[in-house]
């Protein structure tokens, strides 16, 4: 928000309002970035009140059916503001809009712009379009977006400051797990020229940024298909030497495409956060095989092993999924027993729901809406004693934590992470923003911990 007023000086008072909202993951949070950012060139601020917006852009979510509807209610809400203000524009953009396209139009009247998940380095032409001509659009490219990055390349000007940043290293996925709609609202993988990642970085360091969080579907197979000797690991590797960034985080992984030089990064590279997210999905291999996971409940307890042992000091978290079609009791208690054995520091558990264009939709074997949500009852249970068993492990430990910036429990507190993910505030001055520094941990909790400043560190 900030980033947007100190990127784009000088405005006048004439300049239009932009709210933006997003759903979903961190990719989108980076598109909606990215959005801000071209529209702050056409003088565009930012604003936090709806009912002050000449622009409304939504960035959508479509991975279950619960975030579908929540874009859904959200929308529902802005045909007031609509009618109170004829001249708003509002746009949906991500992957609901790639999932609907066109009958978004139809079924929303008063949305003006839908933008799919190829198109929206064209925002601002399309804005100018809609407004100048007065017509409702649907712009659905299908070949990859050949002006994705252009606004973020080192002659344009300087990135927002941010003390952690996303970048994304590559889009869309190859994968196809049978539940999932993300190959078929993203479309196939694509790679990023490590040059480019390598630039942008450079700037983000430049603009403020102490950490980076490179980001994709599956950044494991980062590489494919830039030819060479390029791969995830070499990019990890030239971001440490070749950038100041403290620290460097990434996600996903696919446990399929975790090998053991990409472990062995967790012991070589000082940079690299000593943290990981691994999602498991599954417990049982008949389910796990069903999902098109490519892996065994055995194998993914082999990689945990192999990077505890080669970093000893890792948190690792993990998505989980309960009521796949055609899991059983047994199945389901094999999830359980998987958890159990594992002890995740963290980790997202969520229901199966149906999604247009995934296999498993049409799998006939689906599991009742009360037998998954008991399920997910009992499994998040499980977990919360684990988390807060794992958090209070913590106890007594010096830490090193990157300051975010105050804390959202407010008072004199600030907030940052730990290498490992984890929260941690403490009593400190705001002008520790962006400084990495020593902590005790004193308390805690079941989603963060509290500590005290010890030393400043960098
Ligand atoms: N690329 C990442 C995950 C992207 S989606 C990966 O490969 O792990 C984030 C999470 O949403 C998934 O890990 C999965 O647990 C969950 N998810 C995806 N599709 C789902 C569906 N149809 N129903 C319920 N959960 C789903
Ligand atoms: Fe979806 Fe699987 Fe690709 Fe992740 S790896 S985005 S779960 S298809
Ligand atoms: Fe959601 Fe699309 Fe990301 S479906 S999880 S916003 S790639």
């Amino acid at each position: 928000m900030e980033a947007l007023q100190q990127i784009s000086p000088g405005i006048d008072e004439q300049s239009r309002l932009l709210y933006v909202q997003t759903f979903g993951c961190q990719m989108n949070e980076y598109d909606s970035l990215r959005v801000q950012r071209i529209l702050a060139h056409k003088g565009y601020r930012l604003t936090m009140d709806l009912a002050l917006a000449d622009v409304i852009f939504l960035n959508t979510c479509s991975v279950r059916e619960k975030a579908e509807q929540k874009v859904y209610s959200f929308l529902g809400r802005l045909r007031r503001h609509k009618l109170l203000n004829p001249r708003l524009i509002i746009v949906v953009a991500g992957c609901v809009a790639q999932q609907l396209g066109k009958t978004l139009l139809q079924r929303f009247d008063y949305l003006d712009l839908v933008v799919g998940t190829r198109g929206i380095s064209a925002i601002a032409d399309l804005l100018e379009v809609v407004s100048e001509k007065a017509c409702r659009l649907a712009h659905l490219p299908e070949q990859p977006d050949e002006g994705y990055y252009a606004d973020i390349l080192p002659q344009s000007t300087p990135l927002a400051s941010q003390v952690a940043a996303p970048v994304t290293i590559m889009q869309g996925c190859n994968n196809f797990c049978t539940y999932c709609i993300v190959p078929h609202v993203r479309g196939r993988e694509r790679s990023r020229p490590p040059a480019e990642v390598l630039a942008e970085v450079q700037k983000l360091v430049a603009g403020g940024a102490k950490e980076v969080l490179l980001l994709g579907q599956n950044v494991n197979s980062y590489g494919r298909g830039l030819g060479g000797k390029i791969s995830f690991v070499t990019l990890l590797e030239s971001l440490s030497s070749q950038t100041e960034a403290s620290r460097i985080r990434f996600t996903t992984s696919h446990p399929k495409d975790l090998t053991d030089d990409l472990i062995a990064c967790f012991a070589n590279l000082p940079k690299l956060c000593r943290h990981l997210h691994l999602p498991v999905q599954a417990g049982s291999d008949r389910i796990l095989q069903r999902m098109n996971r490519n892996y065994t409940a055995d194998r993914y307890l082999q990689r945990i092993e192999l990077l505890r042992r080669t970093c000893p000091d890792i948190a690792i978290s993990s998505d989980v999924m309960v009521g796949f079609p055609g899991e059983t009791e047994e199945d389901f208690q094999a999830t359980l027993r998987l958890l159990e054995e594992v002890q995740f520091d963290s980790l997202f558990s969520f229901v199966y729901s149906d999604r247009p264009f995934a296999k498993s939709s049409e799998f006939t074997d689906k599991v009742t809406e009360p037998v998954k949500i008991r399920r997910l009852i009992e499994l998040q249970s499980l977990q919360a004693e684990i988390t807060l068993t794992k958090n209070q492990a913590e106890l007594g430990r010096l830490r090193e934590v990157l300051v975010e910036g105050p804390s959202k429990n407010g008072g004199l507190q600030v907030s940052g992470r730990t290498q490992q993910n984890r929260i941690v505030n403490f009593e400190g001055p705001g002008e520790l923003t962006g400084r990495t520094v020593l902590v005790r941990i004193l308390d805690a909790f079941s989603h963060s911990l509290r500590g005290e400043l010890l030393t400043v560190l960098e």
